[in-house]
């Protein structure tokens, strides 16, 4: 793809840099709130949410560790195969944390539903889940965050993580996608 055609495909910015970096601060501050001092580890779900977190764990004062995981479920275009497959799971153990799930999107949210079910068996301290973007409109499954920094309409996003065909994810904005 050369860079006319990377650029054609950007049909408008939904959510400005500024709006994110305005959220962010806030989302950290709710974060610093909750724990109140303690601990806390921000689980990952890569490879979306790697944007979201590098910015939200500097967004953060309490102590604070980082953990990965991996799903997938889109493995074409914009479609959702409507399959989730966890790729990585976390090294570490989290029966002794204050855990809080660090999302990109929850779009038909079967990928958090299986996440966040999962790490529950494991018995943290407690488990909580924020999320950049929030599209209900889409939800297949019973699953809401904690905390959510945008609702936005069903429209294919792209950017500050987000990919479509994997390119896109290093736009500093979020954007609507065109076909
Ligand atoms: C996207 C996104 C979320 C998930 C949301 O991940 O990053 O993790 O889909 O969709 P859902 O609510 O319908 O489950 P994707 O599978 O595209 O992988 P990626 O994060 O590596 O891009």
């Amino acid at each position: 793809m050369d860079k006319n055609e990377y650029t054609s495909h950007i049909e408008k910015v939904l959510i400005s840099e500024d709006e994110i970096k305005q959220a962010v601060a806030k989302a950290g501050k709710m974060i610093d709130d909750i724990c109140d001092g303690r601990p806390v580890r921000l689980v990952s779900i890569l490879k979306g949410a790697f944007i979201f977190l590098a910015d939200l764990c500097r967004a953060v004062s309490v102590p604070c560790e980082i953990g990965f995981m991996a799903a997938s479920s889109y493995y074409s275009g914009t479609e959702s195969t409507g399959k989730v497959d966890i790729t990585l799971d976390l090294s570490q153990d989290i029966s002794k944390y204050h855990v809080i799930i660090v999302e990109d999107i929850i779009d038909t949210g079967r990928t958090l539903k299986d996440i966040s079910d999962m790490l529950r068996k494991r018995s943290p301290l407690s488990l909580r889940i924020i999320t950049l973007l929030d599209k209900p409109s889409r939800r297949t499954v019973d699953i809401k965050a904690d905390y959510s920094l945008f609702t936005i309409p069903d429209v294919f996003v792209v950017g500050y993580g987000l990919d479509c065909g994997e390119y896109y994810r290093s736009l500093p904005y979020i954007a609507v996608y065109r076909e």
